[in-house]
């Protein structure tokens, strides 16, 4: 059922980006002198309804998907989002999931979880309260954000996973202090190393922590042990405590790619099919949407779209390929 890609990959995760919007502008994602006052995000009109979304995901459900993440820019910012999730949730057998800053999280867990999600992941940097303000650079505290991920937890909502982004100089000092810290509220906190998406983050390689790095440095102080994959393609590697305490991922994007088992496709807040985090062009699915094609039509368009696939840029990134130009983080979601 699942059409495969020129390098034999399978389609079987769906992100959704819901907003170009958010309401951070971390440093590494959405500086300020780019995205400020001027900066045009996407109008309403041009967004998919919750209803095309839904459709779309049927569609794709339908070709072999198994999970659909939503994603930003930031999701909770979108108006009503738990409409959404309750148009997804009973999409039989699928991993519905979400990926947020936390930021509105507080007020929005419950009505999340009584939607029908059941898992979340939520986005934070650091436990020191000035570096994560620095890095948002929107002056927003941590302990809205452990509210949020606290008020995640109350609600039901389980696992919770925390995804922190390491970047050299900047937050390396909170590693540790992550770990410990999630560890005991018994969350499962994934380090991601920094990655040159986009094209306006100014990414050196001389910024990233290697996820070697990073286990290395938590191990030296709280022993791991290597953990096997919960299945093929996981995107984290795992390691858990040697005490049993728990167990945490890291995600070496940059320094051990894992182009070979990607699955993904992505679907931009407009419509466009992205195939590859790091791609250049989409090819719009809004069009044939709002046009009156017929679901086997935009069926057999994203076959054909899959099948063409060869995208395998972590694998071989270079000067070169650096420079092309890339989509936004925030335009697509992680
Ligand atoms: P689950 O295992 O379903 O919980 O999710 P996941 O491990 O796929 O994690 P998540 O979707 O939260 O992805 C975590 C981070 O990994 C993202 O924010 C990205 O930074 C990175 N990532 C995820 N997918 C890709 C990918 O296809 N390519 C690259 N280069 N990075 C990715
Ligand atoms: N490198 C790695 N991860 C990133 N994210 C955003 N920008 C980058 C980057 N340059 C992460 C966010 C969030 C997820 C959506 O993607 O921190 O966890
Ligand atoms: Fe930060 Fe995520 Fe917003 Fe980007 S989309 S600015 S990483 S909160
Ligand atoms: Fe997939 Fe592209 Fe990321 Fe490689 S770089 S894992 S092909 S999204």
């Amino acid at each position: 059922m699942s059409p495969q890609d020129r390098l034999g990959r399978p389609l079987r995760d769906l992100r959704i980006s819901v907003t170009d919007r958010c309401n951070f502008r971390c440093v590494y994602c959405m500086p300020k002198e780019v995205f400020g006052k001027d900066f045009q995000f996407l109008d309403r009109k041009a967004l998919l309804s919750f209803e095309e979304i839904e459709r779309v995901a049927r569609i794709f459900h339908r070709l072999g998907i198994e999970k659909v993440r939503l994603t930003g820019g930031e999701p909770l910012v979108r108006r009503n989002l738990e409409l959404l999730i309750e148009k997804l949730a009973p999409i039989d057998g699928l991993d519905l999931t979400l990926t947020t800053n936390g930021a509105l999280l507080a007020a929005k867990a419950k009505r999340l979880r009584e939607a029908g999600l059941r898992r979340i992941t939520v986005s934070l940097d650091s436990l020191d309260d000035a570096v994560f303000r620095a890095m948002n650079d929107v002056d927003f505290p941590v302990r809205r954000v452990v509210e949020g991920i606290d008020a995640a937890a109350a609600a039901g909502l389980a696992p919770i996973k925390v995804n922190m982004v390491v970047k050299r100089g900047l937050n390396e000092h909170s590693i540790v202090p992550m770990a410990r810290f999630f560890r005991d509220r018994g969350h499962i906190l994934r380090f991601i190393e920094y990655m040159d998406v986009g094209h306006s983050n100014g990414w050196r390689m001389d910024d990233v922590v290697s996820a070697t790095e990073v286990v290395e440095r938590i191990d030296r102080e709280l022993p791991l042990e290597p953990v096997d994959p919960n299945y093929p393609g996981e995107v984290a590697k795992r390691w858990r405590y040697r005490d049993g305490s728990g167990e945490i991922g890291v995600i070496a994007s940059v320094t051990q790619a894992f182009c070979r088992t990607c699955t993904r496709a992505r679907l931009s807040a407009e419509g466009q099919l992205y195939t590859c985090l790091f791609a250049s062009s989409g090819h719009d699915l809004r069009a044939p949407v709002r046009s009156g094609a017929s679901d086997n039509d935009i069926a057999a368009f994203i076959e054909r779209v899959w099948r063409g696939r060869s995208d395998r840029y972590s694998e071989i990134r270079s000067e070169h390929t650096q420079s092309r130009g890339k989509i936004e983080m925030s335009y697509i979601g992680g």
